[in-house]
């Protein structure tokens, strides 16, 4: 059973990066071509992190982003949970390093590694802490620096991804809170198919090949997307006592728009309220929802009162979601 929740999302930033790769640099890269990437995948431009810019950077530029755009105060918050799996280290953490350039004060900091699941895993912690009375105010921040684990010889891989950080901001509103149910699912057998290794060579015995290089089996990921998620939707829906018909924007984690379209033509759910962000941004992992997000707030497509379904899958295997009103 799902407890009323007492949290708010009270404000939401982000930050690209300054380089853009278009499709028509990947043809002096790879052998590839701007139709097959659209027609494939919906992506046409996405944006590069710097050499020596990480995760912690730009999720500093996202906070600062949220900052200035709802002036808002983030010097009392009491934690801080980034999404990532590309953090700059292993240890200082990402949000260690977000609380050390802010200076705040009485504040926890966790990382959290759900692949591109993540950011809908942080928004439910964070809601957690606050309804069980733990935090008041929590920051939660999506930051992917993709591109540096990329195989820029795999043309399989190597056009679908791109870089970016989104901050969200979660408030305590006793009784107002806008979290209405969540749900998650795992198939850890599977992960080798979404793959970036650090110190062990195999997974379940299985070699992965090229150290912290991200590999994907992307027809396999695709199939059990279509496979999986839209039951997975279903049975979220209906702990809520809910259906699709409730639901104002579905958005699905911006992998390739070509899946998207798929799940919205099995789930029998109209694109057109559908938010992504993978065209002029590519798939970002866990900042892919909270950037269309943010992009459909930009464009004054959400209103208040707006029920929004969040739905992740990737590295985990993993998918999960998430229902809001805004
Ligand atoms: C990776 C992905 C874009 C490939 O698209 P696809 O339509 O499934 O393509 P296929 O794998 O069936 O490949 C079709 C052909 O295109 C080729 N191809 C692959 N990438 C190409 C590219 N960039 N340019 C041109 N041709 C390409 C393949 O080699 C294959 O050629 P073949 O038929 O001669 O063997 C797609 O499967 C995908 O997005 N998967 C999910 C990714 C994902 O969610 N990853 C998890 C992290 S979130």
């Amino acid at each position: 059973m799902e407890i009323k929740s007492n949290s708010k999302i009270t404000g939401l930033g982000a930050y690209l990066p300054e380089k853009i790769l278009n499709n028509h640099d990947f043809e002096s890269m790879v052998e590839t071509n701007d139709e097959w990437i659209v027609r494939r995948t919906g992506v046409r431009e996405r944006h590069i992190s710097a050499k020596n810019e990480y995760a912690s950077d730009m999720a500093i530029k996202a906070v600062e982003n949220l900052i200035e755009k709802y002036n808002v105060r983030v010097d009392d918050v009491d934690m801080i949970i980034v999404t990532t799996f590309t953090p700059d280290h292993l240890s200082p953490t990402v949000s260690a390093m977000v609380q050390g350039h802010f200076g705040i004060n009485g504040t926890g900091t966790m990382d959290l590694n759900s692949g591109c699941t993540g950011f809908v895993y942080g928004l439910c912690v964070a809601d957690s802490l606050i309804t069980s009375g733990r935090s008041n105010k929590v920051l939660v921040i999506a930051s992917e620096t993709i591109s540096k684990v990329v195989d820029y010889s795999d043309r399989n891989t190597c056009i679908l991804f791109g870089d970016a950080a989104a901050a969200s901001l979660i408030e305590r509103q006793e009784n107002k809170g806008n979290f209405l149910v969540s749900g998650f699912s795992t198939d850890g057998k599977l992960g080798d198919n979404v793959s970036c290794s650090n110190f062990s060579d195999n997974i379940y015995g299985r070699l992965v090949g090229k150290n912290r290089i991200f590999q994907q089996v992307g027809k396999f990921v695709y199939e059990y997307v279509i496979k999986n998620v839209p039951n997975g939707i279903r049975n979220l829906l209906k702990k809520a006592n809910m259906t699709l018909d409730d639901i104002n924007w579905f958005v699905p984690h911006s992998a390739n728009l070509r899946m998207v379209e798929a799940l919205c033509e099995k789930l029998n759910f109209s694109i057109n309220k559908t938010l992504v962000s993978n065209e002029f941004f590519g798939n970002t992992s866990s900042v892919s929802i909270p950037l269309a997000i943010w992009k459909a707030l930009c464009d004054l497509k959400i209103k208040a009162g707006d029920t929004l379904l969040l739905y992740g899958f990737g590295g985990g295997l993993t998918h999960g979601g998430l229902v809001i009103t805004w």
